[in-house]
């Protein structure tokens, strides 16, 4: 099992007191759902953890990795070797898990460069056209402030879950299962306000998804 997580370094520890988000948590909350079903499942199933939010990657890695690969293996410099052997390292996590958890929420309508950069690496780190992911039963689990849909304001702004599906399905060959959240803001963001009880209603929508999704990850495992 493979648990990458995006939470943000240092989220407060007493969340705002408002009904639906508790900072820095609602994907990872999501994943944590998901996960607990698997593990109650499969309680011997070891977890490899990856919280590239908390713990990023440098993100000057993937530049020094990829140029480090054009570099005799004698020549490199120690940051060039360290480079290469961090997006190694990521390549292999990724290959070797045979379930996977991803926590990886809307950032600024796109990804985050932490996340990015670990996609970067991972690629960087095997042979060109590893499918990384081949087979494995994947949960994607994403969140929004907002709400993207067909005939909202915003429609075609969410530039993350598209691109993490190219990724995952198109060039890893996950066995993907996506849970969404929208709404995540409502009763954080004024602007939202009309919308508490509709993201209300995703919230329980989307927790009813994880367990669901957890409890199909420990059966695909078995
Ligand atoms: C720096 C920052 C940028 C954000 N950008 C967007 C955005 O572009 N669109 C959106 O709908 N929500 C945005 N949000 C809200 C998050 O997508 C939302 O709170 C989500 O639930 C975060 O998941 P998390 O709690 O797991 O970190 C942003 C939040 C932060 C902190």
């Amino acid at each position: 099992m493979l648990n990458v997580q995006l939470r943000p370094k240092g989220p407060p520890d007493v969340p705002p007191p408002n009904r639906l988000i508790d900072p820095g948590r609602s994907s990872s909350a999501l994943a944590d759902l998901v996960l607990a079903e698997y593990q109650a499942a499969r309680p011997d199933d070891t977890v490899a953890r990856r919280h590239i939010g908390a713990d990023p990657i440098p993100s000057d890695a993937w530049a020094t990795a990829v140029s480090a690969a054009y570099v005799p293996a004698e020549d490199r410099s120690p940051e060039q070797s360290a480079a290469l052997e961090l997006a190694t390292t990521i390549a292999a996590e990724l290959q070797s898990a045979d379930v996977a958890i991803l926590a990886l929420p809307l950032y600024n309508f796109g990804v985050s460069q932490h996340v990015k950069t670990w996609i970067d690496l991972a690629i960087a780190g095997a042979t060109p056209g590893t499918r990384l992911l081949d087979g494995t039963p994947t949960v994607l689990v994403t969140t929004r402030g907002g709400a993207y849909g067909p005939g909202t304001p915003r429609e075609g702004w969410d530039h993350t879950t598209d691109y993490l599906r190219r990724i995952l399905v198109d060039v890893w060959g996950a066995e993907l299962v996506v849970i969404e959240r929208e709404f995540t803001l409502a009763g954080v963001n004024p602007a939202l306000d009309d919308f508490i009880e509709l993201g209300t209603l995703l919230k329980k929508q989307a927790e009813e998804a994880a367990v669901a999704a957890g409890h199909d990850l420990a059966r695909a495992a078995a």
